[in-house]
């Protein structure tokens, strides 16, 4: 898929809203020819596909006659969401945030700082901007910086790193630690919320969270309507 050319102009990493400069960034070697970018042809069928793949819908839990086992179930079908790293590297359980698949220490080593959003100098919106930003460069880690006009740490309280699905299910209903959400605002927050919705659409070269905001969000209404039953461990 990527073509290697050596090319004769100097290398630059430009990042589209010159935001960021390199030397903030370890990792983007600039010793290197820019690769080609993937040609552009979105598949709209395979896309429709994967976004309908991945999460089950309210209706697959029809036949689970107890209301609070549907109730468990259809929670633990939202932990696909709630446990991928696309929401967990924002939910830490310590003072940086994580990034990647791995969930490892974010690069540059950001601090969550007294509002969750960074230290002097190194505030979250020193980087990341309104939206996604393509990086037009060479780098094969990095090929956006996510964005949204909100972005910053989950609170502390907040914390779903290292947590199991039950221990996460009984936090987002406490409104002692959910910010304190009703359940309906905790329904409304998965279904609308529009950092929630940055997992469905977490700019170039990262994995989305499965199924659509709206199919949770459904989910999360049903959940609600069958008592918000919480898994036992
Ligand atoms: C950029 C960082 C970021 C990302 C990514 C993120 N969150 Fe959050 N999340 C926050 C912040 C900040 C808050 C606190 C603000 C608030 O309560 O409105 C929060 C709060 C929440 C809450 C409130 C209740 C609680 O106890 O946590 C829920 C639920 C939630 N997020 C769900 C999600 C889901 C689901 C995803 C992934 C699809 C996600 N978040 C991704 C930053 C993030
Ligand atoms: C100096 C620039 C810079 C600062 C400051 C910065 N970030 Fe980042 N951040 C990045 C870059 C670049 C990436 C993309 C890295 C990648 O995809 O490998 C990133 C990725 C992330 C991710 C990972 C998304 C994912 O799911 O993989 C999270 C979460 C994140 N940042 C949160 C924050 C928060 C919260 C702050 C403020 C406390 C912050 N960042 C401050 C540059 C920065």
């Amino acid at each position: 898929m990527h073509i290697n050319k050596k090319a004769a102009w100097p290398v630059s990493v430009i990042l589209a809203a010159g935001m960021v400069s390199a030397a903030m960034l370890p990792g983007l070697a600039q010793d290197r020819a820019p690769e080609a970018p993937a040609p552009s042809t979105p598949d709209v069928s395979a896309m429709e596909t994967r976004e309908q793949a991945g999460l089950k819908s309210v209706s697959d839990f029809d036949d689970i006659a107890d209301e609070r086992e549907r109730s468990v179930a259809i929670f633990e079908e939202t932990g696909k969401v709630l446990l991928h790293p696309r929401c967990v590297n924002c939910h830490p359980a310590g003072d940086r945030p994580l990034q990647g698949m791995d969930m490892q220490l974010h690069q540059p080593p950001v601090k969550r700082g007294a509002a969750n959003f960074g230290v002097p100098g190194m505030m979250c919106n020193t980087c990341h901007g309104p939206e996604n930003v393509q990086v037009v460069a060479q780098t094969e880690d990095i090929k956006s910086i996510p964005g949204n006009p909100n972005w910053h740490l989950a609170p502390i309280e907040m914390a779903w790193q290292g947590r199991s699905l039950a221990e996460i299910c009984r936090q987002i209903k406490d409104e002692d630690r959910n910010g304190g959400k009703t359940l309906a605002d905790l329904v409304g927050h998965m279904a609308n919320d529009d950092l929630v919705g940055w997992g469905w659409n977490p700019g170039e070269g990262r994995e989305p969270v499965p199924g659509t905001q709206a199919q949770f969000g459904d989910l999360y209404k049903a959940w609600a309507a069958t008592g918000a039953h919480c898994p036992e461990s």
